[in-house]
Order: structure tokens, then C-alpha cells, then sequence
């Protein structure tokens, strides 16, 4: 017998990269540097004198006391997740499954899709043409829709933080609960952390992928109003994160100078990179995270070009409102120069 996914699935296209790998790479938004060997050796140490034949602490207790210490909220407001796509799925399958989720377009490509995977229906709500937050138009399509709203703010692909004026008036006219994915946390001048003593209906969405550089441990996490953590808490799976991810981002955690130290880093180069670009001609949009929204002459065209130089970023010219446009990854300064050099060829070829 066939079987067939039920009809929401069956729309769905699987998340793909197309190309994954080149010598410059420069298309998934990770941090450009390793653990430091000391600190790797930390962890194997830990994971050496644990005992692999048991399950790992349910609930991450050591990894999300770590955690919430670095994000100034007592463990309670704290729930560890596998990855925080993990945690988008479990917010919507604990809020949203049979409703709606609201969220701006252009965004985060795997939320609507995290959306119908919990049974929800995913409702778009344009970014306004300077590609800002439309606060108005999704509180209006949240109440309409009694919908759950999601936002990345840093938002992904456009790189833009929503201001704090722009999330509160969200936050004060929204009819549930605000999902607020700060994965970019740390390379932005302000978190929606801020807002959470004030509003219990707010979830922020950290990752382990980025700031700490960790996106091969798979470690995302809640923080949110203790009610919302033990409601989500009953619809995930006990021992979601497994015992490496947990001793990994754990002792990254705990070391909060040197994650302080490379995000400063990535963002002094993300100046120095937009100047860069900006003395090619290039069109650069502002941006609070880890990468670069660029506009082109001929995105596909100078995608393939740069490929063909060693280079790989990300083509989102297919995006709303973003035609023309190219998405790049801060690198290291190596990278980020190798990345002009190849820019400043393509275009010489495409002239
Ligand atoms: C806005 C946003 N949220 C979530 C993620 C995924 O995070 P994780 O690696 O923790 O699943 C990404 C990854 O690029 C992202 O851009």
C-alpha cells in the first residue's frame, strides 16, 4: 500500500543547500572559528568520566543553568532544545496546532515550514519596502487570525534587529503568544530579553550555532515566562539533547570573555567587510548579525561566478522584495578578502 503525507506535508519541499561545500564558505551564517583546543579538551575530559550508557540529565540541568546564567534569567525561564529549530517546532506544536502563525516575509525560510510540520497554517505578512518590521500589519493579522506570532529579529535573510518600540507594539497588541528567534543574539546592539519581566506571552529563542560557535553541537533554548517553559516542557520529547551537546555548550557557556571577544570580532569585520563592498558599487542593507544582505547587478550570475573563484554564499534572490540579492556570511578576515577579491572579478567579467 502507498501511503501519502497528510496534505500540508505533501506541499512542503524539503530544506536543501544545493552546493555545501567550497574553500570559502561563506553561506550558512556559522562562526568563523572553532573551539579553542583547551577548551575542547575540557569537554572531552567531562565526556570521558560520564557514563555513556546512561541517559544524559532530562532537562539539561548543568547545560541550561549555564545558559540562563549567561542570559541573566533564573533556570526556570530556561528550556533546552536540540538545535532551536527544536524549539520553534515545540512552541508551535504547544500553541499553535490547528491555528495560525503569523510571521514576516521575507524571514527565517524554516519557520512556515516548522509551522505546518505542527499542524499550524503559516500567514505572511510583508516586510515593509526598507525591509523593517511591519509591526501593525502583524498584530492586525494576529488578532484577526488569533494567531501566534514569530519574528527573528536579527531577521534572516535581511540581517535587520527590530527596534524595541517596533517589538513592544507588537508585544502590547498581539491576542498570544510572541515567538522572538534571536539566534543572531550577540552580534546586535539590543536583546528582546529586555522585554520579558514585562510580557509573560514573549518566548526569545537563543542558538548555540552562532555567537558560540557551536552549530555542529545542535543546542538551541527558551527563555520565557516559567509557565510557558512548563508548557512546552510536556509537549518535548525527555532527553532531547544528548550528553556531547550538553557537556559542549555548557563549557562554552561558561566561558563568556571569549564568546564576548569573537563576536566582537565577526562585528568589527562586518564593518570592514560592508565598506569593502560599498567601495565596489555594491548595494549593502544594515545589519545587526553575523552576515551580510547585499544587492547585485545579476545575483544568479555573480552567485555562480564567485563559485567558480572558491566562493559560496547564499543566492536568496527569489525572496520577496529581495531581488537582486545575495546573502553572505561574515568570515574571517582571510575569507572576507577572498570574498572581495572574487567580488571585485565577477564584476570586472560581468562589465
Ligand atoms: C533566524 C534563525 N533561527 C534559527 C536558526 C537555526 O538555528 P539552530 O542551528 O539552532 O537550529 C537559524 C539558522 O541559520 C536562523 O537563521
Amino acid at each position: 500500500m502507498r501511503v501519502r503525507p497528510r496534505p500540508g506535508v505533501e506541499a512542503l519541499r524539503a530544506y536543501r543547500l544545493g552546493v555545501v561545500e567550497a574553500p570559502v564558505k561563506l553561506n550558512q551564517n556559522e562562526c568563523p572559528y572553532d573551539l579553542p583546543p583547551d577548551l575542547k579538551e575540557e569537554v572531552l575530559a567531562a565526556l570521558r568520566a560520564a557514563p555513556w550508557n546512561r541517559y544524559p540529565p532530562m532537562r539539561a540541568d548543568r547545560c541550561r543553568e549555564a545558559v540562563a546564567s549567561s542570559c541573566g534569567v533564573p533556570p526556570d525561564h530556561v528550556l533546552v532544545t536540540n538545535g532551536s529549530n527544536e524549539a520553534i517546532l515545540a512552541l508551535f506544536q504547544t500553541f499553535a496546532t490547528g491555528g495560525v502563525v503569523v510571521l514576516p516575509e521575507p524571514g527565517y525560510s524554516m519557520a512556515p515550514a516548522l509551522a505546518v510540520a505542527a499542524g499550524a497554517r503559516p500567514h505572511g505578512v510583508p516586510l515593509r519596502s526598507d525591509l523593517t518590521v511591519d509591526a501593525q500589519a502583524l498584530a492586525q493579522a494576529a488578532q484577526e487570525h488569533r494567531a501566534v506570532v514569530f519574528v527573528a529579529s536579527p531577521n534572516n535573510p535581511t540581517g535587520r534587529a527590530a527596534d524595541p518600540e517596533t517589538l513592544e507594539s507588537l508585544l502590547q497588541r498581539a491576542p498570544g503568544l510572541v515567538v522572538v528567534d534571536e539566534a543572531y543574539w550577540g552580534f546586535s546592539p539590543w536583546s528582546p530579553l529586555a522585554l520579558l519581566h514585562r510580557y509573560p506571552h514573549l518566548a526569545v529563542l537563543r542558538t548555540a550555532s552562532k555567537a558560540f560557535g557551536l552549530a555542529g553541537a545542535r543546542v538551541g533554548w527558551i527563555v520565557a515566562h516559567p509557565e510557558v517553559v512548563d508548557a512546552v516542557g510536556r509537549v518535548l520529547p525527555p532527553y532531547n539533547v544528548n550528553l556531547f551537546a550538553q557537556a559542549t555548550v555548557e563549557a562554552a557557556a561558561r566561558r563568556p570573555e571569549l564568546v564576548a571577544q569573537r563576536v566582537r570580532e565577526v562585528v568589527a569585520e562586518r564593518e570592514r567587510l560592508a565598506a569593502g563592498l560599498r567601495s565596489l558599487g555594491v548595494q549593502v542593507f544594515p545589519s545587526d548579525a553575523n552576515f551580510l544582505l547585499i544587492r547585485v547587478r545579476d545575483a544568479q550570475e555573480t552567485f555562480a561566478r564567485l563559485l567558480e573563484r572558491g566562493v559560496l554564499v547564499r543566492d536568496v534572490s527569489r525572496f520577496p522584495l529581495l531581488a537582486g540579492c545575495l546573502r553572505v556570511t561574515v568570515g574571517t578576515p582571510a575569507e572576507n578578502d577572498a570574498f572581495l577579491e572574487a567580488l571585485r572579478a565577477a564584476q570586472e567579467v560581468a562589465v
